[in-house]
């Protein structure tokens, strides 16, 4: 699998060091607030995982999966929600987690899907951003790295569901994209 790897873009302790920062920044903002953090699968997992433990205040977690229709590496726009929240969330402050903003398609859908729910507020927190091929205007409140237009896998990003599990981020040989093995 590591043989796949082009190059490291975040290391592991980069990684980890980051993710205590935004813990410590939230653990401020929403110290007092009733928080939900609402990952989306699967890619946010490992970050959500991560994440939360940084955060001391009390919280509560749930799941969105969503899936965009059309190609794979690329969001289309069209999201169609695969698995919702449990509960309502109008007494609550969400916090959004997700591994990497793209074109933004995929979190302006979803905003706007739970905007509609009236919670009290809704932020984003992102590991990984790539302002380069936004498509609609939306600015991650906390955002973990900003990154060039290169496919990445690792730490919850995948290549056809493999990487997921890799404990840093890595740009992909060409080589592993045309023959998957
Ligand atoms: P949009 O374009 O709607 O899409 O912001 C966000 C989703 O697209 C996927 N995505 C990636 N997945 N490496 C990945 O493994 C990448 O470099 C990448 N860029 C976009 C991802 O599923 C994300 O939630
Ligand atoms: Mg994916």
């Amino acid at each position: 699998m590591e043989e796949k790897i082009g190059k490291i873009l975040l290391c592991r302790e980069e990684i980890q060091k980051r993710v205590a920062e935004l813990g410590e920044e939230i653990t401020r903002d929403y110290k007092g607030k009733n928080l939900l953090v609402v990952a989306i699968l699967k890619g946010a997992v490992p970050f959500m995982a991560d994440l939360i433990r940084e955060i001391k205040t009390p919280l509560k977690y749930d799941f969105m999966a969503v899936s965009s229709y059309g190609a794979s590496t690329h969001s289309s726009g069209v999201v169609r929600i695969m698995k919702d929240l449990e509960r309502s969330v109008e007494d609550v402050h969400i916090l959004i987690v997700e591994d990497i903003i793209d074109t933004g398609l995929t979190l302006k859908y979803l905003k706007e899907n739970l905007v509609a729910r009236n919670p009290l507020s809704i932020k984003v927190a992102t590991l990984l951003d790539k302002p380069d091929r936004r498509k609609a205007d939306v600015v991650p409140e906390y955002n973990g790295f900003t990154i060039p237009d290169e496919f990445v896998v690792g730490y919850g990003l995948d290549f056809d569901e493999q990487y997921r599990n890799l404990p840093y981020v890595g740009i992909l040989k060409p080589e592993a994209y045309l023959s998957e093995g």
